[in-house]
């Protein structure tokens, strides 16, 4: 049996003031970009802050769209160029979609914010739950206003599960996302300094992250970190909604779900854990300790769904690191092999602290050296120049030799170390560059990370091009093994 088409003619026609032109069809997807657009899908023409869709439904139509969903007032400049779903606004269009979608669907529904973990803890729940039902979940973050409605309006009418990611930079964003996803699971990973500049205090952000609990259907289940200072403020937001029960999670006595023990090494971790009273053991196919506390989260959502924990356990065997995120490169060049711990993606003090943290626990050969290359972290605000230089204690936890840092703010933490740590501060990533790929040698095992505004995981790509292809990594440096 196929599946039936993801939204049809007949549903495109029976959105909230919609008109159609021409003879739109059935479509086969839904798409906010005609340059990733399929043939046959629904293109909407988001207006986002710096780009209109407008701008390229004859592009999306040249692509293939079916069909698509325009601005009432715009739908003249399309005359002739396809058929359109015209309606008074295209994101409360995308809306209208994402809420029947949910409406339609017998998934039952898990969704995930936190300051930190979110998409590590969905790609989780998208490996744990795809062992007992078909998983629908999105490709990357889509946690904002358009990513969660687009996630939804995305999800193939047979899903058995939904995995969504919900994220905020200010109080309130969470309410609207969380009430058309109607989590029957919410999660909470972490409360931490993230997007501060927007928040009078971390509490402000326990709040905001507790908003998740206003869209739990009715008995559903709040997963909360108990080991967080904020739990009891989690618990409130929790209490105060339609929530039926409450599982904790952590290492300390009182959680649900609680580590036992966390081990960790190069390339994975283990944990042994009380999941609500039964002991279980399991791999994880990557290290980090904050993974295997994110899992027992994912072990918490497992045990409100009602579904087999074992089974659950054993499919973290199969987690692999995501790209930008503790991902290890291994370059081979002339002068030996260069591991580069790809955590490139973003960062924020938390993780950053803890990919430092975990540098040691990658194997380091004889003569090779640890080598931290850190951009800076964006919207602390004010909290910003002191967050950079508390890292200091972490790159000695790391061990780190070598310290490459980019950006203003990371010139602060530069100045607080040892002069033998030193690598070289530049004012921008770009700059960094060129000093990183002189400075690298085989047998070096380099940390590359920083905000993404930074562009610092420029630099991975570009110490492949360097190292991997013509060995001047190996050559370049004095007292090389090469
Ligand atoms: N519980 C945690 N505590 C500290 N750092 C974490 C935790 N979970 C994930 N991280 C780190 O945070 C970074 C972002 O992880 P990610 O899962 O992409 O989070 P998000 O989607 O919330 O931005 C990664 O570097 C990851 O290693
Ligand atoms: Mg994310």
């Amino acid at each position: 049996m196929t599946d039936a088409p993801l939204w049809t003619r007949d549903d495109l026609a029976g959105l909230p003031g919609a008109t159609l032109v021409g003879e739109p069809g059935d479509v086969s997807g839904v798409s906010i970009d005609s340059r990733t657009l399929k043939p046959g899908e629904l293109y909407c023409a988001i207006r986002g802050v710096a780009q209109d869709g407008h701008d390229y439904v004859r592009a999306a139509f040249a692509a293939g769209a079916g069909a698509a969903l325009v601005a009432r007032d715009r739908a003249a400049e399309f005359a002739g160029a396809g058929p359109l779903v015209a309606v008074p606004d295209v994101l409360h269009g995308l809306g209208d979609l994402a809420r029947a979608s949910r409406a339609r669907s017998a998934a039952r529904i898990v969704a995930v914010t936190g300051s930190v973990g979110k998409t590590g803890t969905k790609e989780a729940l998208r490996l744990v739950l795809s062992r007992f039902g078909r998983t629908h979940a999105a490709a990357a973050s889509f946690n904002n206003h358009w990513g969660v409605p687009l996630t939804l309006a995305r999800m193939p009418r047979g899903a058995a599960f939904g995995v969504f990611e919900i994220g905020m930079n200010h109080p309130g964003e969470i309410v609207p996302l969380t009430a058309a996803v109607r989590p029957e699971v919410a999660i909470v990973t972490a409360v931490e300094p993230v997007h501060i500049a927007h928040f009078r205090s971390v509490s402000g952000i326990a709040d905001a992250k507790g908003e998740i609990f206003s869209g739990l259907e009715p008995g559903g289940i709040a997963v909360i970190p108990r080991d967080s200072p904020h739990h009891g403020r989690l618990a409130a937001h929790a209490g105060a909604s339609r929530a039926g029960r409450i599982l904790s999670f952590g290492e300390g006595r009182e959680a649900d779900v609680r580590a036992l023990r966390i081990t960790t090494e190069a390339d994975a971790s283990f944990v042994e854990a009380d999941v609500t009273g039964r002991t279980v053991a399991y791999r994880i196919g990557m290290a980090g300790r904050h993974v295997a506390l994110n899992s027992l989260a994912v072990l918490a959502a497992v045990v409100a769904l009602g579904l087999d924990v074992g089974e659950a356990a054993a499919a973290y065997a199969e987690l692999a690191a995501p790209s930008g995120r503790g991902e290890r490169i291994r370059i081979a060049g002339p002068g030996g092999e260069v591991v580069v711990v790809d955590e490139s993606f973003n960062a924020n003090p938390a993780s950053m602290r803890a990919a430092l943290e975990a540098l040691p626990l990658v194997p380091l050969p004889a003569g090779g050296r640890r080598l931290a290359v850190l951009a800076d972290m964006g919207e602390l605000g004010e909290t910003g120049p002191a967050a950079h230089l508390g890292l200091a204690d972490a790159v000695a936890a790391g061990r780190a030799d070598l310290v490459f840092a980019a950006g203003p703010l990371m010139r602060g933490l530069y100045d607080a170390l040892p002069a033998s740590r030193r690598g070289a501060h530049a004012a921008s990533a770009a700059e960094l560059e060129p000093i990183v790929l002189d400075a690298v040698r085989g047998g070096d095992v380099v940390l590359v990370k920083g905000s993404k505004s930074t562009n610092v995981s420029k630099i991975v790509p570009a110490l492949r091009e360097r190292f991997g292809r013509d060995g001047t990594g190996g050559r370049a440096s004095a007292g090389g093994r090469g």
